[in-house]
């Protein structure tokens, strides 16, 4: 790839401090394109100016370290800067609403101000998950404005905490608005990603959506048959084992846990709300994976005096081996408890916060311990026998117990 002329950029990441945009810009920077991240929180851009990273990505600061040393990332928190790049790719959070509807305004405010910096030759990649539609929204909203920049639609579908690595092994869907646009976008992704498959950008929008809402809709079907089989006094993850035994069509078949995080349910909200709130398996989907705190507060609410009782939650990440609490069902648990009168307490392995005690500290204090994500770190915890557990995952040692 032709490097700009000195002073100006190859890319410039739009949102490049955030998860999806770090990993990104870190990648394109390694592979030799001059990047500039972009981005309005400028406690972050300083952080990863210093070389540490705001969260947790596998291998992310030793590749920081890397491209820092070797001058091939910038910074900036001016939307002007981004007259300087040839390709503009576009990551920032593309929330819903209360109401469970897409919230278009976040995308729109940010090329508001991008737009009178916008040139004519210059390809915007939008990378950010977005609803059915909204490729061609944008770029309606482009035209509208006088703007003839090229769009593609080129969406993430890495696991978020490797995306340094998946970006280069995984396939990397393309589409455009214009034959221009898609043979921008291979020319950037064909240099880091494994392979590009081309689409339109409705089916490259449906494409990232499905992926998500289908793993949504998986987990909660394993969520509802653990609740069923629990209630029925078994334990489920013991009985998958014994049912999955040398019979590969129940492989597939994900163990239960709390299904949460800034992008599954949101992803599955997109869809119903495209397909005018008729989309049943979606939601009993929500439904379902919402409710496993409650199923659990219920359960020990029939077993204890929740208002004598003192609860630790080990876990308040997402998802295991993250540090990233968005949307964590931990905290929806914990509030049920509390509302229940329990006395609670947080603890959690990667996550930081001032209140959350450590797991040794919230073992000695509870009568009850729920472990609210999958840590590692727990897989070797002892529990005294006198403490109630709630282990979904079966992370705990249960046969070792003390
Ligand atoms: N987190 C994931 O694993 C993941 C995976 C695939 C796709 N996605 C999608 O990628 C998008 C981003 O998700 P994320 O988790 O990285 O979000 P994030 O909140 O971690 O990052 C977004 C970044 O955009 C910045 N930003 C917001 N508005 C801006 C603006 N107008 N100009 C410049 N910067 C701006 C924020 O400061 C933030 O640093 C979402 O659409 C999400 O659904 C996320």
């Amino acid at each position: 790839m032709t490097k700009t002329p000195a002073g100006n950029c190859d890319v410039c990441v739009v949102g490049g401090a955030g998860h999806v945009g770090i990993a990104l810009a870190l990648v394109l920077a390694d592979s030799g394109f001059k990047t500039l991240i972009l981005d309005i929180n400028k406690a972050a851009l300083e952080t990863i100016a210093a070389g540490r990273l705001p969260f947790f990505e596998e291998g992310g600061e030793a590749l920081l370290e890397k491209v820092l040393a070797g001058g091939g990332l910038a910074f900036s928190s001016d939307a002007k800067s981004v007259a300087q790049a040839t390709f503009v790719v576009v990551t920032i959070g593309t929330p819903i609403d209360e109401f469970h509807n897409p919230e278009v305004s976040n995308l729109t405010r940010c090329f508001d101000e991008l737009m009178p910096y916008l040139r004519d030759d210059q390809t915007i990649l939008l990378r950010s998950t977005v609803a059915p539609g909204t490729t061609t929204y944008i770029d309606n909203y482009l035209r509208d404005r006088g703007k003839k920049t090229r769009l593609a639609f080129c969406p993430e579908r890495v696991v978020q905490g490797k995306g340094i690595a998946e970006i280069r092994a995984l396939p990397q869907l393309i589409s455009g608005t214009s034959p221009e646009a898609v043979v921008a976008a291979k020319k950037l992704f064909g240099e880091i990603a494994l392979e590009v498959v081309e689409m339109l950008p409705l089916e490259a929008e449906f494409a990232k959506l499905v992926c998500n809402a289908f793993r949504y809709i998986q987990f909660a079907a394993t969520n509802q048959l653990y609740m069923m089989v629990e209630a029925a006094g078994l334990n489920y993850v013991g009985l998958l084992a014994k049912m999955k035994r040398h019979y590969p069509r129940m492989e597939s078949i994900p163990g239960p846990g709390f299904t949460a995080g800034p992008c599954l349910m949101k992803d599955t909200m997109q869809l119903f709300a495209f397909q005018k709130h008729d989309f049943i398996l979606g939601q009993v989907a929500m439904t379902i994976n919402e409710g496993l705190p409650n199923f659990i507060v219920e359960r020990l609410a029939r077993q204890f005096d929740l208002r004598k009782t003192r609860v630790g939650i080990l876990g308040m990440a997402f998802k295991a081996e993250s540090d990233d609490i968005r949307d964590s069902l931990s905290y929806k648990l914990g509030k049920l408890l509390r509302f229940h009168g329990a006395q609670v307490f947080y603890s959690d392995e990667y996550a930081k916060d001032p209140t959350f005690v450590s797991k040794e500290e919230l073992i000695a204090s509870s009568d009850v311990v729920i472990v609210g994500v999958a840590h590692n770190a727990y897989r070797q915890l002892q529990i005294p026998a006198r403490i109630e557990v709630v282990d979904l995952w079966s992370v705990l040692p249960a046969k070792e117990r003390s």
